[in-house]
């Protein structure tokens, strides 16, 4: 162990639209209630970009964050993964615009489309980049803007989902032995694709297709049964995990699951026998954000004192494809 690299997370920062849109605006604009909101989901407001505001100017704003944390500058970035659904334009994609706003001049960068998994699924790429390459350093970002492919008429998904953006820099731990990435899981079941879909817009419908509804241009999803094969994904990644490191449920310092709704996150964390306390959860701020819930989640829990150095850390995600993914970290 001791003489082998290892990856770990160096910095992070985020950054979120200020604007707030709370459950009792919702009301104002869908059939719906704070109560049924806070009762069915956990959220009680989230953030959305106004108009001419970009998620981009977020991402570029959590990253210069993530590099001063991790004393790095931007020239000694060699890869910079974006894992987005929103991205500003299909070409250029987000990842080469933050390369331009930060200056990284040295890196490469690419978008990597993995839903609400897609922050673990760049950590994970990050990781075996970093210790093939021992001496890179690889910026991961999770950025959304959902705000614009919201259906604001559609009260099963309106009242879900939120903006923001967050990053890590990921290089050579300085001390394997009380921080590093440990082991990850990725996975997809296409299978369920429908369930969980934005279809227009794409090369099958592009822009105005009259063939396809105007609905189908925004997040549709069939709710009720996402969240059945979410709760069973989520706690078979977290036991395979663990059981596979030589890990207990009670090894856990914190879980940071994906912020998605608050009763997933409670039947995890009952089948896991977590206590309250080893649980992050930040979605009543947030509602979800898809790929830059997890890294949202892990910045506020370290600013609030949840996390300390050498802890045990299990990040569980799981989103539209399906897609999956668990992480675990030695902070
Ligand atoms: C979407 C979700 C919150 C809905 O909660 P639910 O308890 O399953 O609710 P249902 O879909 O069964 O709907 C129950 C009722 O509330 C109604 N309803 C739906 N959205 C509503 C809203 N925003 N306000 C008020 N009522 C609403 C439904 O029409 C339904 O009414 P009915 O019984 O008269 O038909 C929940 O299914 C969920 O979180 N699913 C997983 C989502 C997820 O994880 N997605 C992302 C994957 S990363």
């Amino acid at each position: 162990m001791k003489n082998s690299v290892r990856a770990a997370i160096l910095g992070m920062g985020m950054s979120v639209p200020e604007k707030v849109l709370t459950n009792f605006d919702l009301e104002k604009m869908v059939e719906t209630s704070d109560k049924w909101i806070t009762e069915r989901t956990g959220i009680k407001e989230r953030r959305i970009l106004r108009d001419g505001e970009n998620i981009t100017e977020h991402a570029i704003k959590a990253a210069k964050e993530a590099l001063e944390k991790a004393n790095i500058s931007p020239e000694e970035l060699n890869l910079i993964i974006c894992a987005t659904v929103t991205p500003e334009y299909i070409i250029p994609s987000m990842a080469v615009l933050v390369q331009d706003g930060l200056g990284a001049k040295n890196a490469g960068a690419f978008d990597l489309s993995a839903t609400c998994s897609g922050f673990i699924y760049g950590l994970s790429t990050a990781k075996s980049f970093v210790e093939s390459n021992p001496e890179s350093k690889v910026l991961v970002i999770g950025a959304e803007a959902l705000s614009r492919k919201t259906n604001w008429q559609d009260r099963t998904i309106c009242v879900l989902l939120g903006d923001g953006a967050g990053a890590a820099v990921v290089g050579k731990s300085p001390d394997p032995e009380t921080s590093r990435i440990i082991d990850f899981t990725i996975g997809a079941d296409g299978a369920y694709w429908q369930l969980l879909t934005l279809k227009g817009g794409g090369t099958c419908y592009p822009p105005f297709d009259e063939r396809l509804p105007k609905e189908e241009y925004y997040i549709k999803m069939k709710g009720r049964e996402v969240f059945k094969v979410a709760t069973r994904m989520m706690e078979k990644i977290a036991f395979e995990l663990l059981e596979r490191n030589g890990f207990t449920t009670e090894d856990v310092d914190l879980l940071v699951p994906h912020q998605a709704n608050l009763r997933i996150i409670e039947y995890l964390r009952e089948r896991l026998k977590l206590p309250k306390e080893k649980v992050y959860v930040n979605i009543q701020k947030y509602g979800n954000t898809s790929a830059a819930s997890i890294p949202l989640a892990l910045y506020e829990a370290e600013k609030e004192g949840r996390l300390k150095r050498g802890d045990l850390v299990l990040l569980v995600a799981f989103g539209g494809g399906f897609t999956f993914g668990g992480m675990l970290l030695r902070w």
